[in-house]
């Protein structure tokens, strides 16, 4: 008998891909360089050259039966060394190997770390806007996903609502900084008054809840600042990093889970990770992979041409009369909507070939997310099609 819930999960399916797919088959109508997908976020820049020249040199120079081997299942020891050396030299940390678990990308990292904090019935909560695949990472747990209104002055965290939904069933809270949709970056101030909350409230109800970090932009971060490491502020917190935008290697599935030393059970979770992957058939990411991405681990693609690509719009789409708050990081831009109804809104920019997300998936009605990692030069004459899109259907 098939799953029902799987079923109907098909019914459901993602706007963000739903758009892209529609964007490519526009493309192929008119031409895609006549097509301003903003939809999808897939890195715009190659990986750096060193990267592709150590995947070459160890597919050249290793020992295939070593290199193509196994896996040990918490992961290849110099991977999970040289990933817990750089953030403790990057974040004044004190992992060790013993603390990393390399993952298929941050989707994988966050359904290991999900499934070691949590049991079928307890709540997970999150803040709009979110990553709309949160819902389904926290489905397939058995948990239950609840939703923080936003803070739309600046999207930070709105800490009323979130104090309010806090309680003795929370188990786990998850974060994403910087921000997909909004290209919020939290402040060090946001991240202390979080971790304050949370000891208080693990305090009150006499059990852990964890921090669940989802950090794949950490690395994209504008005007020279960086992301504090929410780790430094809350010892039951586990980070969940992905390569997929920093090195621009979103296809090959790579990244990790870091246990903070200082967590409940700290020693325990890397080696439950590996029992977690038995269950989901997950096993460890490809070992030439793990061995590729240490070679080059503070290395990253060259990340400016989201910070070019943030200013040109930033400036347009103020200037045009949206309303905008200005992102810190990450390649993505989240306005408001010239109408109540975001859905709608989006449906009337593709009258102009311009591919808008609607915010409604987001968990925040009234919005679009805009995913500029394409050409500079593509959102350069994007600019006037947006002004003629305000301007004929709003009146701007
Ligand atoms: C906020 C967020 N979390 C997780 C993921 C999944 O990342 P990965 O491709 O590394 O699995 C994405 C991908 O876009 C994302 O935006």
């Amino acid at each position: 008998m098939i799953n029902e819930d799987y079923k109907a999960m098909l019914g459901g399916k993602s706007v963000i891909r739903t758009l892209s797919e529609y964007a490519t088959a526009r493309g192929a109508e008119i031409g895609y360089d006549n097509v301003f997908d903003y939809s999808l976020g897939n890195p715009s820049v190659p990986c750096p050259p060193d990267f592709t020249s150590d995947v070459i040199d160890m597919y050249r120079t290793a020992e295939p039966v070593k290199l193509h081997g196994y896996s040990p299942s918490l992961g290849q020891p110099a991977f999970c060394e040289t990933v817990a050396d750089s953030l403790n030299r990057r974040f004044g940390m004190d992992y060790t190997a013993g603390h990393i678990f390399p993952t298929t990308g941050a989707a994988g990292a966050l359904a290991h770390a999900l499934r070691a904090v949590t049991k079928p019935g307890d709540e997970v909560i999150t803040f709009a806007p979110y990553f709309p695949e949160y819902q389904p990472y926290v489905n397939g747990t058995g948990a239950h996903l609840t939703i923080v209104p936003a803070d739309t002055e600046n999207f930070q965290i709105n800490f009323d609502a979130f104090e309010a939904a806090l309680g003795p069933q929370t188990a786990a809270v998850l974060i994403n900084t910087p921000n997909n949709p909004s290209g919020a970056v939290y402040s060090a101030a946001t991240l202390q008054r979080l971790a304050d909350l949370l000891r208080a409230r693990q305090t009150e109800y006499g059990h852990d809840i964890f921090l669940i970090s989802d950090e794949p932009y950490r690395e994209i971060v504008f005007d020279g600042g960086t992301q504090p490491y929410p780790a430094k502020f809350y010892d039951n917190t586990l980070t969940c990093y992905s390569w997929s935008k920093s090195l621009s290697l979103p296809g090959e599935r790579i990244g990790y889970v870091a246990v903070n030393p200082r967590a409940t059970d700290a020693e325990l979770i890397v080696p439950m990770c590996g029992q977690i992957s038995r269950g989901t058939g997950h096993n460890c990411p490809s070992s030439t992979m793990q061995l590729a991405v240490a070679k080059v681990i503070d290395e990253t693609s060259d990340l400016s041409v989201y910070e070019t690509n943030m200013n040109l719009l930033y400036d347009a789409l103020t200037s045009i009369g949206f309303d905008v708050v200005r992102p810190g990081g990450t390649f993505y831009i989240f306005p408001k909507a010239l109408e109540d109804d975001a859905t709608a809104f989006c449906m009337k920019a593709k009258d102009y070939d311009l591919i808008l997300v609607p915010s409604e998936s987001f968990g925040v009605p009234g919005y679009f997310r805009m995913a500029y990692c394409i050409d500079t030069e593509k959102v350069k004459r994007s600019i006037p099609v947006l002004e003629r899109f305000a301007h004929e259907v709003y009146g701007l």
